[in-house]
């Protein structure tokens, strides 16, 4: 049976929203764990802000080795990554946070992985694998939200569909790729 929610007359969604005020968008319908919420967005920003790296150092890497359609992808999938961050760090502040970008414990915090990969393959691989880290983990946390903070799901499962794109890619790149493009510079003389 679904529980009803009944809904607040005008003088009551009044009166909520002159109470706590200096909260801005965060009112007393809002009924999730803010402070958890909080937490996992910036877990999540720390996941994008290793996989914008990981993918601007795969990027010029690639291109090192002739490989201008990957290096071009890598380059694309970095600066969707930027966004995504983008997008977490201005929810966090619309819920009375403040997100962490400090580079100190970036690793530890994110999901995904920083690996550098030596092979071209094995970036594309590295990747995907970050991929269906995050893919996972925006799951669960759209399935935590529930239907308690819409716009915070909303803009999960944005990112989501594209992290969901990004992997289809890099699955696709995969095939065609051998394994013995290597990235590491030829040694000088
Ligand atoms: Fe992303
Ligand atoms: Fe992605």
């Amino acid at each position: 049976m679904p529980k009803h929610h009944p809904l607040s007359d005008t003088k009551t969604l009044r009166a909520q929203a002159r109470k706590h005020i200096d909260q801005g968008s965060v009112t007393a319908g809002y009924s999730a764990d803010r402070a958890k919420v909080l937490q996992l967005l910036n877990d999540a920003l720390a996941t994008e802000l290793v996989c914008v790296l990981r993918y601007r150092r795969h990027h010029f890497m690639a291109r090192g080795i002739h490989s201008q359609s990957v290096a071009q992808e890598f380059l694309e999938h970095s600066n969707e990554e930027q966004a995504h961050a983008d997008m977490l760090a201005e929810r966090i502040v619309q819920l009375g946070g403040a997100p962490d970008f400090a580079p100190d414990g970036l690793t530890a915090r994110s999901h995904a992985e920083y690996v550098e990969g030596k092979t071209l393959a094995s970036m594309v691989r590295e990747n995907l694998v970050a991929e269906r880290i995050a893919i996972d983990s925006y799951r669960e946390l759209i399935i935590y939200l529930g239907e308690n903070d819409p716009t915070t799901r909303r803009c999960v499962e944005t990112i989501l569909a594209v992290e969901e794109e990004h992997a289809d890619e890099l699955a696709d790149l995969l095939v065609t790729i051998p394994d013995k493009a290597f990235a590491e510079p030829k040694a000088r003389k």
